[in-house]
C-alpha cells in the first residue's frame, strides 16, 4: 500500500452526516401520473410496524423546520426497504416540493409507526374487504403483501376507485406482481380477488365502491355472499365523505366499527384530511 494511499485513508473524512433529522435515503420514484407517485427510501433497521400502519414523514420548510405529513407506509412489514405512495397537491406544503424528489435525496422519517387498519383491530373471519379511493389503497399495499393476510383469511377482496384508469395502475400493477411473487405468490393464487372501478371514463366495471356494495353489483359480479357480519370484515381508506358513506353501508350489514383495543368487523382511516383536490 503506498504512503498516499495510507493517507487518503487515516485523513478520510467520516461519511457525512445526514442533514436531516431521522433521514431516510430514497432509493426509487416511480411517477404514475401527473397526480400520483411512488417511491421508496430506505428502512432505517429499527423502524418496526404492522402492515397497514402509517408514519409522518418530510421534508424541511424554507426555514429550516419540519414540514411534516402522515403517511401510510405502502410496503409490507418484512420488506427491507420502505415504499410510500403520494398524491401530488399543486399548492400542497409538502407535495409541492415531495413530488421532485429523486434517486439519492433524503426525506425526514419520523420512527413511530401507529394506525388502525391492521390485522389486530379485527376480529377472525373468513373474508376480509379492503375499501379504498385514490392514496388510499398505500396501506392496503402493504396488507395485500402481508402473507398474515393469506394465513387469517380464504378470500381478500381489494375494491379500488378512482376517476379514471390511469389511476388505478399503481394498485394494478402490484396486484399482478403478485400472483408472481416467489415469497408469497402461492398464498395469493385463488385468494385474492382484485376489483377496481372507475367513475370519471370508461372501464369494465365502473361505480363508486358504496353504489357497488348497496346495489348488491360486487357481490353478484364476484359470485359472494353479501356481507354477514359472522364471516365478513372490512377496512376502509379514504376521503371522509367516502369513509362515511362506507361506514354507513357496513353498519346496514350488521358489520360493527373496531379499533386496536377493541377489535370488531370493520376498521376505518382517513387517507388524508380535507375534501380533496
Ligand atoms: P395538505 O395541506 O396536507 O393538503 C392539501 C389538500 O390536498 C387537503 O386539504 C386535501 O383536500 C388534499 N389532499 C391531501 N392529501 C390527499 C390525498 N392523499 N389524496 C387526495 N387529496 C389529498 N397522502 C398520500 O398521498 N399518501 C398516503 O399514503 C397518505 N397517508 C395518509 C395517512 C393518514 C392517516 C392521513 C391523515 C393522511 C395521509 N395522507 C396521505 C395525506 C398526507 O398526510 C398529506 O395531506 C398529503 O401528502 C398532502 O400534503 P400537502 O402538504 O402537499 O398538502
Ligand atoms: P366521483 O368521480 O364520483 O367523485 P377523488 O379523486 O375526488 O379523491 O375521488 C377518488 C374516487 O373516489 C373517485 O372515483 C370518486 O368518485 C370517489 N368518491 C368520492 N367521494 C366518494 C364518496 N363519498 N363515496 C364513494 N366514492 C367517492
Amino acid at each position: 500500500m503506498t504512503e498516499a494511499h495510507l493517507m487518503t485513508q487515516a485523513t478520510a473524512p467520516k461519511p457525512a452526516k445526514p442533514h436531516l433529522p431521522d433521514a431516510a435515503r430514497v432509493t426509487q420514484v416511480t411517477h404514475w401520473t401527473d397526480r400520483l407517485f411512488s417511491f421508496r427510501v430506505e428502512r432505517p433497521q429499527s423502524l418496526r410496524f404492522r402492515s397497514g400502519e402509517f408514519v409522518m414523514i418530510g421534508l424541511l420548510d424554507d426555514l429550516g423546520k419540519p414540514l411534516l405529513r402522515a403517511y401510510s407506509i405502502a410496503s409490507p412489514a418484512w420488506d427491507e426497504g420502505l415504499e410510500f405512495y403520494s398524491i401530488k397537491v399543486p399548492d400542497g406544503p409538502l407535495t409541492s416540493r415531495l413530488q421532485h424528489i429523486g434517486v439519492g435525496d433524503e426525506i425526514i422519517l419520523r420512527p413511530k409507526p401507529v394506525g388502525t387498519l391492521v390485522h389486530d383491530a379485527l376480529l377472525p373471519g373468513k373474508r376480509i374487504w379492503f375499501l379504498a379511493t385514490g392514496t388510499g389503497i398505500a396501506p392496503f399495499a402493504s396488507l395485500m403483501r402481508d402473507p398474515e393476510t393469506y394465513e387469517k383469511y380464504d378470500q381478500v377482496i381489494m375494491m379500488h376507485t378512482c376517476r379514471e384508469v390511469a389511476e388505478l395502475e399503481y394498485g394494478r400493477q402490484l396486484v399482478e406482481a403478485l400472483q408472481d411473487d416467489p415469497l408469497i405468490g402461492e398464498m395469493v393464487a385463488g385468494k385474492l380477488i382484485y376489483y377496481p372501478t372507475t367513475t370519471r371514463e370508461p372501464f369494465h366495471h365502473m361505480g363508486r365502491v358504496k353504489d357497488n356494495l348497496s346495489s348488491g353489483k360486487v357481490f353478484a359480479d364476484l359470485g359472494l355472499p353479501p356481507m354477514d357480519p359472522a364471516h365478513d370484515r372490512a377496512m376502509v381508506c379514504g376521503s371522509l365523505a367516502f369513509n362515511v358513506d362506507v361506514k354507513a353501508i357496513l353498519e346496514s350489514f350488521g358489520l360493527r366499527e373496531g379499533a386496536n383495543s377493541d377489535p370488531k368487523e370493520y376498521v376505518v382511516e382517513k387517507a388524508f384530511v380535507g375534501d380533496g383536490i
